[in-house]
């Protein structure tokens, strides 16, 4: 294992102190870079970017040669590899984002889903964590991630994003026990799964809730943090608990004080939540990661960087805070705003950490 040149984000989910705020970006690897576009248009989809083991390194440290101030990196890969495992025949439609051909529409189809053979089936993932890792060549951390179990089942049920939630909605209320079978597999799954790519170099997890905040507030914890909750303890358990693990529920800053007992070390915060209205309700005891509305980012530096300062106000003098976006980076994001954003926050941030 090399030693990390930039330990920051390290540091910064251990309460530690650091002399700036350190940030990533999420999506940091995606269509708003010109490379990353020619890149997939030499691999010819997005999901031979993800399985060949070049090319998937070579996106990830596309974003780090171009922005020197980001203190991570971030596998190239998707929340969805899981279901694609699974056998569900995940693929891409250009402009309509992921879709399952055999999504799980039937009683039959949940009864006979079943945890892949995770090593087998997704060895491009780790081996894409191995080559990244030796690339870095120890430059920034690598952030390895998956999916919740309530995320991916959304889209294991409704077969494709953007819907209304309602196909899965009512197989929760009228069928709990179908929906528990595929949430215990999942879990399953997604534990081996983060597990795998810590051993194979991830320095840190982050688990992907991005819809868990449609769920009904006295649905957030049965149907999607208790299966967060059990992924941090399996990891724990298989002797994993020295890495970091952070938590992100799109639209969950309500449930902040219940994610704080989740074992995570960190929790994700969008931009409708207030980072020290957070920080009060998780103390220092966790690191809040976030929360720049990524629309901000279409705008122009001056917008930019009152944008930022106000957020690294927010947080105020701590040590517990990673700078991000709220959600995603969109894909119409000019470059130079990013390289605005990062400067900022470098400029910006030493004031806090004194
Ligand atoms: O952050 C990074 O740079 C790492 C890469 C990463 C991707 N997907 C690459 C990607 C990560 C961390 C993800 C996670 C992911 N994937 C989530 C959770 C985070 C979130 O955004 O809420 C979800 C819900 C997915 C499922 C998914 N994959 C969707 C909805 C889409 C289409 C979105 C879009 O922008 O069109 C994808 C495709 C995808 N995953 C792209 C990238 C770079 C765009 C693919 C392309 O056309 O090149």
């Amino acid at each position: 294992m090399s030693v990390l040149k930039n330990d920051s984000i390290l540091r910064t989910l251990r309460g530690e102190k650091t002399s700036y705020t350190p940030s990533w970006i999420m999506r940091q690897a995606g269509r708003y870079l010109p490379e990353y576009r020619a890149t997939r248009k030499n691999a010819g989809s997005f999901l031979e970017l993800c399985k060949n083991t070049d090319f998937a390194t070579e996106v990830t440290l596309q974003p780090l040669d171009r922005f020197p101030y980001l203190d991570a990196s971030i596998l190239f890969s998707d929340i969805l590899t899981i279901p694609d495992a699974m056998g569900l025949g995940l693929h891409f439609v250009e402009g309509e984002g992921p879709k399952f051909s055999h999504p799980l529409k039937d009683e039959s189809s949940i009864q006979k889903l079943d945890i892949p053979n995770v090593e087998e089936e997704l060895s491009y993932v780790f081996q894409a964590v191995k080559s990244i890792k030796q690339a870095l060549n120890g430059r920034v951390p690598l952030i390895g991630f998956a999916g919740s179990p309530w995320t991916l089942a959304t889209y294991m049920v409704e077969g494709q994003g953007g819907t209304d939630f309602l196909t899965i909605k009512k197989m929760a209320y009228a069928r709990p026990d179908l929906m528990e079978h595929i949430l215990k597999i999942t879990t399953e799954s997604v534990s081996r799964y983060l597990a795998l790519q810590i051993n194979a170099g991830a320095d840190v997890v982050m688990i992907f809730d991005s819809w868990g905040g449609v769920l009904a507030d006295r649905e957030y914890e049965p149907l999607s943090l208790n299966y967060m909750k059990v992924i941090i303890q399996n990891l724990n358990l298989m002797g994993y608990e020295n890495t970091p693990k952070i938590i992100f529920t799109k639209g969950g800053g309500q449930w902040l004080h219940k994610q704080a007992k989740s074992g995570a070390q960190a929790l994700g915060v969008d931009w409708q939540t207030s980072l020290s209205n957070a920080r009060q309700i998780v103390k220092d005891k966790l690191t809040l990661q976030g929360n720049l509305d990524p629309a901000i980012l279409l705008s122009n530096p001056k917008a930019i960087e009152g944008a930022a300062k106000a957020i690294l106000d927010d947080y105020g003098i701590g040590e517990r805070h990673i700078f991000n976006l709220g959600h995603g980076i969109t894909q119409f994001t000019p470059p130079e705003n990013v390289q605005c954003l990062l400067e900022t926050i470098r400029d910006y941030s030493p004031q806090f950490h004194i």
